[in-house]
């Protein structure tokens, strides 16, 4: 097992990486603190782990909330059932919420930690490389709105979050490509030593090599952590971990929550901030090349969806959470390995990428 340190004053907690860890009994019990536990999961998952969590904490006689799987139901409706759950079961303030399952659960399952009795610990244990490389680090949670993605949420950190890599055995391929656009991400934004290792080592990661995998989350997360103890609450540099998100947000909330994964339109929505960097002169074309192949060989989209034209791109650019005073902020990259947050680029340059980066509708 690797231990990484979330540095954030009172509020620091450890990131556990390795395989097995869900069987481990005190690396769980360690992070609650009082006498009542629920575990906030999905169908899909729990059939699969509840039980490996749940015999844990048998003498804390565990409440199940099991929810409907989907990024779908990543809404304010849905998270109702597990403030309903919590209150039925006469929940109070020393409760701790476990989140088992993806993104979508760990989001949620962190909102309702942050909001429920104005506020109650949980623990992360992600079961997607997605969310173990990403979402389960750093307290970002919440839900998604029609109108925009994730626009309704708080800043709310766990206290440990527990990756078990071998709960990687069961995630389904599509899911695990979804995961290593966020793996790409960090390389692009501050770690070019990494991306050319993921230009070394894909092949091993898409076939799930454990060694390979295990090492891409921990790098994952040293670089998520550096970055969150350097800006909890985003008034800087951990808007860079946002590289291609407008693009794909858009993407996302455009065809329908579920329609792409998140991963993908992440995907997509980097190719595209790579288009617009090449486009201000920051970054070679040779790069560009790179950076689209790699991201290719993962399984994932390089272009976004033909169905949305430029001008719906726009206005749903427009609903996110790094516009300012009515500006649109973009992350892009000024060259392979460092992130700028600009507002500082060419209406038509941004009109040219959402008009050539897109597949034929
Ligand atoms: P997800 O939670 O929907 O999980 C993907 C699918 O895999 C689901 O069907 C899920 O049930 C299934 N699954 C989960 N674990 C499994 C396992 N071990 N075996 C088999 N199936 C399994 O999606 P995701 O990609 O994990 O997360 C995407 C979400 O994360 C989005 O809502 C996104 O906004 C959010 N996100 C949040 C942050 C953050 O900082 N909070 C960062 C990135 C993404
Ligand atoms: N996934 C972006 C962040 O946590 O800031």
């Amino acid at each position: 097992m690797k231990i990484l340190h979330l540095d954030l004053g009172d509020r620091s907690y450890p990131i556990y990486i390795g395989s097995g860890l869900i069987d481990q009994s005190d690396l769980l019990k360690k992070h609650i603190a009082g006498q009542r536990v629920a575990i906030v999961t999905n169908e899909t998952v729990a059939p699969l782990y509840l039980a490996k969590v749940r015999v844990h904490l048998d003498t804390l006689q565990p409440l199940d909330v099991i929810l409907p799987d989907g990024e779908q139901y990543k809404s304010l409706e849905v998270l109702n059932r597990v403030f309903d759950a919590l209150l039925n079961a006469h929940c109070d303030r020393r409760t701790t919420l476990i989140a088992l399952g993806g993104g979508v659960i760990g989001d949620m399952a962190g909102f309702a930690a942050a909001s429920y009795q104005r506020g109650v610990p949980f623990i992360q244990i992600p079961t997607t490389l997605l969310s173990q490389v990403d979402s389960s680090v750093g307290g970002k949670t919440g839900v998604n709105h029609p109108l925009g993605k994730n626009m309704i949420g708080a800043f709310y950190q766990p206290r440990a979050v527990i990756i078990d890599t071998d709960t990687l055995d069961t995630l389904p391929d599509r899911e695990l490509s979804a995961g290593l656009a966020e793996v790409i991400k960090y390389g692009l934004i501050r770690d070019p030593e990494f991306f050319s290792w993921l230009e070394h080592n894909l092949d091993k990661l898409l076939a799930r090599d454990a060694e390979t995998l295990a090492f891409a989350i921990h790098r994952s997360c040293r670089n998520k952590a550096e970055v969150v103890a350097a800006d909890e609450r985003e008034s800087g540099v951990r808007a860079t971990l946002n590289l291609g998100h407008t693009f794909g947000h858009a993407i996302e909330t455009g065809l329908g929550y579920g329609e792409w994964l998140h991963g993908e339109a992440i995907a997509a929505g980097m190719a595209m901030a790579t288009d617009l960097s090449r486009r201000l002169g920051w970054l070679p074309g040779a790069d560009v090349t790179r950076i689209e192949k790699l991201i290719r060989r993962a399984r994932l989209p390089v272009r976004a969806p033909g169905a949305l034209s430029p001008g719906r791109f726009l206005e749903l650019m427009a609903v996110d959470k790094k516009v300012q005073d009515g500006r649109l902020r973009l992350v892009l990259l000024k060259r392979l390995g460092e992130a700028v947050v600009t507002d500082e680029f060419p209406r038509v340059e941004l009109e040219k990428t959402l008009m050539t980066m897109r597949e034929a509708a």
